[in-house]
């Protein structure tokens, strides 16, 4: 996506995919300095271990506790740090790296597109308490959401998020467990979907699918989960997380270039290199 985006605006740069094992991760982030990279993004297991190594953190990547993307940044003559890419013909001696995270945002915008969804005031059932689910629960509380229900195989996981809700979001009500009510938005943070013979991430019996209830799959590889095809069924609205890949992914993009992200070019790129079509 971000090569067609680069195309599409005609920016002579490229996005390379490397791997890197997590002891050589700070080497890593070095080399790609040094060489005037533009900026990075991480994956896991990476994303928690750059905290440490990155020189600043932008407030996104201290609030989500973890770095998806890093921004190189040059020294100007009067000492403000400026993105690398307005140095194009002066190279700076100085550079810097700063850490931030887009995946919250990626969740929230994607929810609002393909979902058409305003986070305030909602009720959310949310399946999965793991590194996913609780950047997901906490995105929804700053967005305004009215109730969270949550639900975890491991009841302590979603303890632990249910407390840190009531701490840092006192008007939002955190729930454990099924809600005995309607929700407006059914949404998977577990990775129970991925492979075809895995089971439903919600429990049928305590909570039937209804045409009332959206539901959102964070998975996108299948397109089609199982919950998804049976939110269908039961006739609610679906969407699956390619909209969120993609959103953390514009977000980075203009982190790096200052422009605004060409959405549909790099949805269209996204689809074509996941699904093929
Ligand atoms: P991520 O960073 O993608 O969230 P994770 O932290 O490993 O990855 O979380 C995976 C989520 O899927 C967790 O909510 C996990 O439940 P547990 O906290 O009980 O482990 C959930 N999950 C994974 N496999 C599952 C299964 N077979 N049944 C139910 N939940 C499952």
């Amino acid at each position: 996506m971000h090569n067609a985006a680069f195309a599409a605006l005609g920016l002579n740069w490229r996005y390379l995919a490397c791997e890197a094992r997590p002891e050589n991760l700070r080497a890593a982030i070095e080399g790609a300095r040094v060489m005037g990279f533009m900026g990075l993004n991480l994956t896991v297991p990476h994303k928690l271990l750059a905290l440490d190594i990155v020189d600043a953190l932008d407030v996104s990547a201290k609030v989500w506790g973890a770095v998806n993307t890093i921004r190189f940044e040059g020294r100007s003559t009067n000492g403000d740090w400026l993105p690398l890419r307005l140095f194009e013909k002066d190279p700076p001696v100085e550079i810097r790296s700063v850490g931030f995270n887009t995946d919250a945002d990626g969740l929230a915008n994607s929810l609002r597109e393909d979902l058409k969804m305003e986070l305030r005031g909602k009720r959310v059932l949310l399946l999965g308490a793991g590194g996913a689910g609780r950047s997901a629960a906490l995105k929804l509380a700053t967005e305004g959401v009215a109730e969270l229900f949550l639900v975890n195989r491991t009841h302590s996981k979603a303890l632990e998020i249910q407390t840190e809700i009531q701490k840092n979001f006192p008007s939002v009500r955190a729930g454990l467990d099924y809600p005995k009510t309607d929700v407006d938005l059914i949404l998977n943070a577990t990775s129970l979907g991925l492979k075809p013979d895995d089971t439903l991430p919600l429990d049928e019996k305590a909570f039937p699918l209804r045409p009332t209830h959206a539901v959102y799959d964070m998975i996108y590889r299948p397109a089609e989960t199982a919950l998804l095809k049976a939110a269908k069924t039961a006739g609610g609205k679906t969407a699956n997380g390619l909209g969120m890949l993609l959103h953390q992914g514009a977000k980075a993009f203009e982190i790096w270039t200052g422009e605004t992200a060409p959405l549909g070019v790099m949805r269209r790129a996204l689809e074509q290199n996941i699904y093929g079509n």
